[in-house]
């Protein structure tokens, strides 16, 4: 046999490795690092979900599921999309094992080899290399970054949306900038994709971490609140973000009835469900965890405040607040390769922070910062970085 008789094939060679993951190689494990480079926060999963699982694991619920997710979460769920956005039944919805399995299902559900997918970038490396799994001919339509963050000039997406285009992927807010789609471009995108036949993959993972909503009532604006369940509109979603359960991989699906029958087929040649005792733990974050959401927003939007005031102290430094997510996503003076910068943080001053290019080519000269965590981290943090920024 010969060594090319090995290898996968072209479409997953040539996927680009991830340059959060290369730089947390080369500083997880190593003592007294300061990882701010994923998305998670330094604080375990509330007590009263995690005491949910534990339950249902003590009550044997150790079997197979269905495969849209077990009755009381799909119903529980209902609920919670028609509170935040407008109707919804359990018919469209799908449970799925965390918010990026939910992604790769609804690509395999929509994308045949060289279909069109357009994204708004910078954005999480694995929204642009999803679709290349499948073949997809992605085209990127970039984010402006000025005084005021990160802008999209609604035109170029426009003009980027050609009728030949199967599917607009759209993360607001957005990892890693936080820039959120204001409601009037999301009309205007709405009309366009309606009138061209386009579909629209809404990755509203962060929709709850979200900085200008109403008070005690903090959702940013959802493609799902313009639309009804007649339009290609599909929204993914993760309990990983707004109830800090990334290590529990649960997600879920919303989208027109149709598509969840297809789905359904798909999610049992995938993973076949989620865990039992896990989406449980979910019933109970749905139903029961909304003032954990609130107190988890005040703290990220305290610790966001903290942060922007101090890395902004830096001279080299232009960072600006962000209305969502839990990121700064910095400009700095005299970085033009933040792979080989971050790489030398991790190595010589021991912090972890995450390069800007690995969000894609916009994004270089930039480094992301995940601020959910304690104050002393970021203030020690920051004078890290302080210190890293003399050598450049
Ligand atoms: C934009 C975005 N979408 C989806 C996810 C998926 O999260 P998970 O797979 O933990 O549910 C993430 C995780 O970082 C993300 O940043």
């Amino acid at each position: 046999m010969k060594f090319a008789d090995t290898l996968a094939r072209p479409a997953v060679q040539a996927l680009a490795a991830s340059k959060i993951r290369e730089v947390a190689n080369a500083g997880i494990g190593r003592p007294g690092v300061l990882p701010f480079w994923f998305g998670e926060p330094d604080t375990v999963t509330p007590d009263f979900i995690c005491q949910e699982g534990i339950a249902s694991l003590r009550a044997g619920e150790t079997f197979y599921t269905h495969n849209l997710g077990i009755a009381p979460l799909r119903e529980a769920l209902a609920g919670y999309v028609a509170r935040l956005h407008g109707a919804c039944g359990t018919e469209n919805l799908a449970v799925t094992n965390s918010g990026m399995n939910a992604l790769a299902l609804v690509q395999q559900a929509l994308i045949a080899p060289a279909d069109r997918v357009v994204v708004v970038t910078p954005v999480w490396p694995n929204l642009v290399e999803g679709p290349k799994i499948l073949g997809a001919q992605v085209c990127t339509v970039a984010l402006d970054f000025g005084a005021a963050g990160w802008t999209l000039d609604v035109q170029r997406l426009l003009d980027a949306l050609t009728p030949q285009t199967r599917l607009l992927i759209v993360n607001s807010p957005n990892n890693p900038t936080g820039w959120t789609m204001p409601r009037a471009q999301q009309q205007v995108v709405m009309e366009h994709c309606r009138k061209q036949g386009i579909w629209i993959l809404a990755d509203d993972a962060y929709e709850r971490l979200y900085f200008d909503g109403e008070p005690g009532r903090s959702v940013a604006p959802s493609f799902l609140d313009i639309s009804t369940w007649e339009d290609r509109v599909v929204s993914v979603n993760t309990f990983s973000k707004s109830w800090q359960m990334t290590g529990w991989r649960l997600g879920w699906i919303a989208a027109p009835q149709p598509l969840i029958d297809d789905l359904a087929k798909l999610i049992e040649f995938n993973t076949s469900c989620a865990p039992g005792f896990v989406q449980r733990a979910g019933v109970r974050a749905v139903t029961e965890g909304e003032a954990a959401v609130a107190s988890f927003v005040a703290r990220l939007k305290s610790n966001r405040d903290f942060l922007i005031e101090r890395l902004n102290a830096l001279p080299q430094v232009q960072a600006v607040a962000p209305p969502g997510a839990m990121y700064a996503f910095f400009k700095v003076q005299g970085v033009h390769d933040s792979l080989a910068f971050c790489k030398r943080l991790v190595t010589e001053f021991d912090l972890g922070l995450a390069p800007g290019a690995a969000f894609g080519p916009e994004g270089e000269g930039f480094i992301r910062w995940c601020f959910a965590a304690t104050e002393d981290k970021l203030a020690d943090g920051v004078q890290r970085l302080a210190r890293g920024l003399q050598t450049v």
